[in-house]
C-alpha cells in the first residue's frame, strides 16, 4: 500500500508521505507555507491547521480526524494553557496517519477586508520576508570559548537551518543582556529579503516573542493609506489613512516640482513634511490595532514616481520634464531608521519597482494586485488621477503608459467642481424631453429634484459637482441632446428650456439654482472633453501597440474608479467598448499589491521581474497619439464605435 497522500488547501499542493510524518514536515517539503516560532516544540501556536471532511472527494481523498494522530502531551498542555479553537491542531504535533485535506487558514481577514472592492478575491499566500525563530541558546562554558553570538547563531543554524547568518549591528551590544534575561531562550527575527544573499538577524527577544508586523503603504498625492498587518497570520490589525500634508506646497504633483525647483530648500521639506505624516499614521494604525510600533518589523511602500522621490529625499526634478529620468527604477531595499520611519530600529523597507518616468511603483502594485500578466484575457487597467497610469495586457505582453488627463476627472478645472464632501451633487439624471434634472447630494439619502426640492437636500445646501457628477452631468447632457457630438451647449435648445442659459458667447446648462447657482458651462464640458481625449488616445496606443480592436476586462484603480458608473464612462468615451460587466472597480490596488509583497517575499520578485518585461510607451512621442486625441474629443469618438454600449 502506497503513503497516504495530503493535499493541503487552498494551495492545492500535495504529495505522499510516510505514516507519522509530523504534518508541518510535510507542508515545509512541499513548499506550503505554515508559520511556526517556536521550531515544533509546541509552545508558540502558529503552526495551526484544520482537516476538512469529506469535501474533497473527487480529489479521491477521504479525509478525516482519524486520519492525524490524536493529541499528544505537548499539544494537550498547549491547549490546556493557551486554548485552541474547534477543530484546530498544532501541524508540528501531529503526524500523518492516512490521507488528509489539511486546511492551511488564512486569517481570511485579508479577503473580507482589504480586497473587498477588488473584483476577484484573492488569497494572499504567507511567505514574509521576516520569520520568528525561538531558540534555547548552550550556555557559556569556561572550556568553550565560543561567543554568545556565535553560539545563537549556532542553534539557529542547528534548529531551523539558517547559514551565513548575518546580525544588525546595533543588536550587537544588547545580544549578552537579552540571552541571561531569557535565561538562555530567546526568539531571533530572521529578515531573509535582503540585498544580501544573506539572511539577517534583525531582531531578538528574550523568551517566546509570538507576533511581529509589517506595514503597507501607498503614498498618494493626496492621501497615504496603510495597513498594518500582522506577518505571522495574514491578519490585518487596522487600516487608516491621511491626507498627504504636501499638498500646502503644491495641490498637484507638477507644482510640487515647481515648489522644488524653486525654494531652495523645498524638497528637504517636503519629504520630512511626508514622513512625519506616515510616521504619525503608524503612530494611528498601532493605537487601533494595539501594536506596539516596536513591534514592526517589515514595511512595504508604494508611491507614484514623485512622490517616490520625495519619500526617499530624492530631487523630483528631473520628472518634470522630457526625457522624464527616474534617478532610480528598480525595487529598493532601506533599514527604516535610513529613512527617518520610527518602527523596529531592524525593520527593513522595501519599494516596489517604478515602471516609466510617469508610471510608478502605485501602478507596479495595482498590476501585481490585478494581475494582468498571470491571465489570458485581454486586461486595461487604468489610474486615473491628474495623469492617467494605463496597463494592458495579458500572459504574452504587457505594455503601460501615462496620459496626462490633467485635474479636471478629480473637479478641478471645473466651475462649481468640488472634492467629494456633503453638499456636492454626486448623481445627476436630465429628463430628455423636458431638461429637468435630477440630483443627489452627498449627506442627503435621496433624489432631489428642482421642483421638490428635499428638505433635507436644502438643510445641507447643494455646494458643487464632484467629480464623479462631473463625468455624468456630462453625458446626460449629450444624451439628452443638450450637447451636440462636438461637446457644443445647444443654444437652440433656449427656447425648450429654461435652464439653458447665455453665458457670453457660449450656453450653459443650470442644474441648480439655489442660494448657490450651479451650472455646467462650455468651458466645463470642453475640459472633461481634453480630459477623456487624452486618456483615450492612451488607451487606443496602448491598444494599438497590442494590436487588438477591443479588451476583455477593465479595471479602475484608485478613488476615481470607485464612484464613477462605468456606462456613463463608456457613453463619454472614456474608456473603450467593453462588455459592462467586465468593467470593475478594484479601489486602492496599489495598496493591496503593497500587501501581497509584505505578506508574500515571493511576489517582490514576481512584480520585479513583470516590471523588467512589461514595455513602456511614451505617449508624447508617438505620432499617432495627437491623431487618437482629436477623435477622442468627440462624444463618444469621431471614429470608434462602441456596439456593447447600445446592446
Ligand atoms: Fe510552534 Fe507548532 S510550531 S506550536
Amino acid at each position: 500500500r502506497s503513503d497516504p497522500l495530503v493535499l493541503f488547501m487552498p494551495s492545492g499542493k500535495r504529495g505522499r508521505f510516510p505514516v507519522g510524518t509530523p504534518v508541518l514536515d510535510a507542508a515545509r517539503s512541499l513548499g506550503v507555507y505554515v508559520e511556526s516560532v517556536c521550531g515544533g516544540r509546541a509552545t508558540c501556536g502558529r503552526c495551526q491547521i484544520t482537516v476538512q471532511e469529506g469535501s474533497f472527494a473527487k480529489h479521491q481523498i477521504v479525509s478525516k480526524n482519524e486520519n492525524l494522530s490524536p493529541k499528544g502531551p505537548k499539544e494537550e498542555r498547549y491547549e490546556q494553557i493557551r486554548g485552541l479553537p474547534e477543530g484546530r491542531r498544532l501541524s508540528c504535533s501531529s503526524q500523518i496517519l492516512g490521507d488528509l485535506v489539511v486546511d492551511v487558514p488564512q486569517d481570511t481577514v485579508i479577503n473580507a477586508q482589504v480586497v473587498r472592492k477588488a473584483a476577484t478575491d484573492r488569497i494572499i499566500e504567507r511567505n514574509a520576508a521576516v520569520q520568528l525563530c525561538y531558540v534555547e541558546v548552550e550556555e557559556p562554558d569556561m572550556h568553550k570559548p565560543l561567543g554568545d553570538l556565535d553560539r545563537l547563531k549556532a542553534v539557529l543554524q542547528k534548529d531551523w537551518g539558517w547559514k551565513d547568518l548575518l546580525i544588525a549591528p546595533h543588536l550587537i551590544p544588547q545580544l549578552q543582556g537579552i540571552l541571561r534575561k531569557g535565561n538562555w531562550a530567546v526568539t531571533a527575527a530572521i529578515h531573509r529579503d535582503m540585498d544580501s544573499s544573506r539572511p539577517f538577524i534583525v531582531g531578538l527577544w528574550p523568551g517566546l516573542k509570538n507576533e511581529a508586523y509589517g506595514i503597507a503603504c501607498d503614498i498618494g498625492s493626496t492621501t497615504i493609506a496603510m495597513h498594518l498587518v500582522s506577518l505571522l497570520s495574514g491578519r490585518i490589525a487596522a487600516s487608516s489613512g491621511t491626507s498627504n500634508p504636501q499638498i500646502r506646497f503644491g495641490e498637484d504633483l507638477m507644482s510640487r516640482v515647481s515648489y522644488v525647483m524653486m525654494n531652495p530648500d523645498g524638497r528637504e521639506a517636503m519629504t520630512k513634511a511626508v514622513r512625519e505624516a506616515i510616521n504619525g499614521l503608524i503612530g494611528k494604525v498601532c493605537e487601533e490595532g494595539n501594536v506596539d510600533r516596536h513591534d514592526i518589523l517589515d514595511a512595504v511602500f508604494v508611491a507614484n514616481p514623485i512622490m517616490h522621490h520625495l519619500f526617499l529625499g530624492i530631487d523630483p526634478t528631473e520628472l518634470g520634464q522630457a526625457p522624464f529620468a527616474l534617478a532610480v527604477s528598480g525595487a529598493l531595499q532601506y533599514w527604516a531608521h535610513e529613512i527617518e520611519i520610527d518602527v523596529n530600529r531592524g525593520a527593513r523597507v522595501y519599494l516596489l519597482p517604478c515602471i516609466a518616468g510617469h508610471v510608478g511603483a502605485d501602478a507596479a502594485g495595482a498590476t501585481l494586485a490585478e494581475g494582468p500578466y498571470r491571465q489570458d484575457r485581454m486586461m486595461l487597467l487604468v489610474d486615473v488621477g491628474t495623469n492617467a497610469e494605463i496597463v494592458l495586457g495579458n500572459r504574452q505582453r504587457v505594455v503601460a503608459a501615462s496620459s496626462p488627463t490633467g485635474p479636471a476627472f478629480e473637479g478641478a478645472e471645473i466651475s462649481s467642481g468640488q472634492r467629494a464632501a456633503p453638499g456636492a451633487i454626486e448623481r445627476v439624471r436630465i429628463d430628455p424631453v423636458t431638461l429637468e434634472p435630477k440630483f443627489r447630494v452627498i449627506g442627503v439619502d435621496a433624489w432631489s429634484d428642482e421642483a421638490g426640492f428635499s428638505e433635507a437636500a436644502a438643510a445641507v445646501g447643494v455646494t458643487g459637482i464632484c467629480g464623479s457628477a462631473i463625468i455624468e452631468v456630462v453625458a446626460e447632457m449629450y444624451l439628452s441632446g443638450i450637447i451636440s457630438e462636438d461637446g457644443v451647449v445647444d443654444g437652440g435648445m433656449a427656447e425648450r428650456s429654461p435652464r439653458i442659459i447665455p453665458n457670453g458667447r457660449t450656453f450653459s446648462y443650470l442644474l441648480h439654482d439655489g442660494e448657490q447657482r450651479i451650472t455646467v458651462t462650455q468651458n466645463d464640458v470642453r475640459a472633461i472633453q481634453l480630459a477623456k481625449a487624452a486618456l483615450y488616445a492612451g488607451i487606443k496606443l496602448l491598444m494599438e501597440k497590442q494590436g487588438v480592436e477591443h479588451v476583455d476586462t477593465i479595471r479602475f484603480a484608485g478613488a476615481f474608479g470607485s464612484f464613477i458608473d462605468p456606462k456613463y464612462a463608456m457613453v463619454l468615451g472614456l474608456i473603450p467598448d467593453c462588455d459592462l460587466d467586465e468593467v470593475k472597480a478594484v479601489g486602492n490596488a496599489a495598496g493591496t499589491g503593497a500587501l501581497m509583497a509584505l505578506l508574500n517575499r515571493g511576489h517582490r520578485r514576481e512584480i520585479e521581474e513583470t516590471v523588467k518585461k512589461i514595455e513602456k510607451i511614451e505617449t508624447a512621442l508617438e505620432s499617432k497619439f495627437q491623431e487618437h486625441f482629436v477623435y477622442a474629443m468627440a462624444l463618444p469618438n469621431k471614429v470608434d464605435r462602441f456596439p456593447k454600449l447600445s446592446a
